[in-house]
């Protein structure tokens, strides 16, 4: 790559403003000041601008946060804070949001990002990326929801879901997977209340075959590697395999 191009993507400034630096000597390559803007330069030379060392960024981050009760998911809001505040510094980054919205007091998986194609790929009920939540109902998980679920729940409203899966967590009550491949406004709790039945706590364990970390506390974020967002977008097999591995990876 073009000298003033790494320049360029690795730091805020231009490519106009980079070929001043170099005419100012202000730029150095393996230790050398270098004069031409076209000297070609890859990832295994020491780059300096003004002293300092530049590295390449990658142009998307990818975040995922153990969001906790009590956060809005916005990058700004006038009454609530955001999950944008739970960022640290060092993983901040120009244009990120949270690529889809959990209710103020549904807790679990956010993905954060400034890579907007990809945030329309995992929301747009076009591409069926499954959501997983865990749920607690006020009263006891009925066999039949299964079946209800499965050919799509109607809300009040009239709007129909698309079919999703369930399955009662064993060894309790009212505790229960669900897996959602769209994202209605308060989805889930319009659901179990279409249902005759109400959502307590709401927590979502994972986004297509990516699961929250075991080791990430709430409030908590972890930048994603390439085989994370991968993991993100591919996804299969089959629900219950899932719903055991996902339980034994929660408890
Ligand atoms: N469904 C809900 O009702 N709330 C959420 O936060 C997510 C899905």
């Amino acid at each position: 790559m073009r000298l003033d191009k790494f320049l360029a993507d690795a730091t805020p400034h231009s490519r106009s403003t980079i070929k001043n630096f170099i005419k100012k000597r202000q730029v150095t390559v393996n230790g050398k000041t270098v004069l031409k803007a076209d000297t070609n330069v890859s990832e295994k030379d020491v780059i300096t601008l003004s002293g300092v060392k530049i590295s390449l960024q990658p142009k998307y981050r990818y975040i995922i946060l153990n969001k906790p009760a009590g956060y809005v998911c916005a990058t700004e809001d006038n009454s609530d804070p955001t999950v944008m505040e739970l960022i640290p510094p060092e993983m901040q980054a120009k244009g990120l949001f949270p690529a889809g919205r959990l209710d103020k007091d549904t807790t679990g998986m956010v993905l954060i990002t400034n890579d907007g194609e990809f945030a329309h790929k995992i929301l747009s009920p076009k591409h069926h990326v499954p959501k997983y939540y865990h749920v607690t109902l006020a009263r006891p998980f009925e066999e039949s929801y299964i079946s209800e679920l499965e050919k799509g729940i109607t809300l009040s409203n009239g709007d129909v879901c698309l079919p999703a899966q369930i399955a009662k967590i064993p060894d309790t009550e009212n505790e229960a997977l669900i897996c959602l491949h769209e994202g209605k406004y308060h989805q889930v709790k319009r659901m179990f209340a279409a249902l005759g039945n109400h959502v307590l706590l709401l927590h979502r364990i994972g986004i297509g075959d990516l699961i929250l970390p075991e080791d990430l506390p709430k409030g908590s974020c972890k930048l994603l590697i390439d085989e994370d967002t991968k993991k993100i977008m591919s996804f299969g097999g089959n629900f219950l395999t899932k719903l055991h591995r996902i339980k034994k990876s929660s408890s």
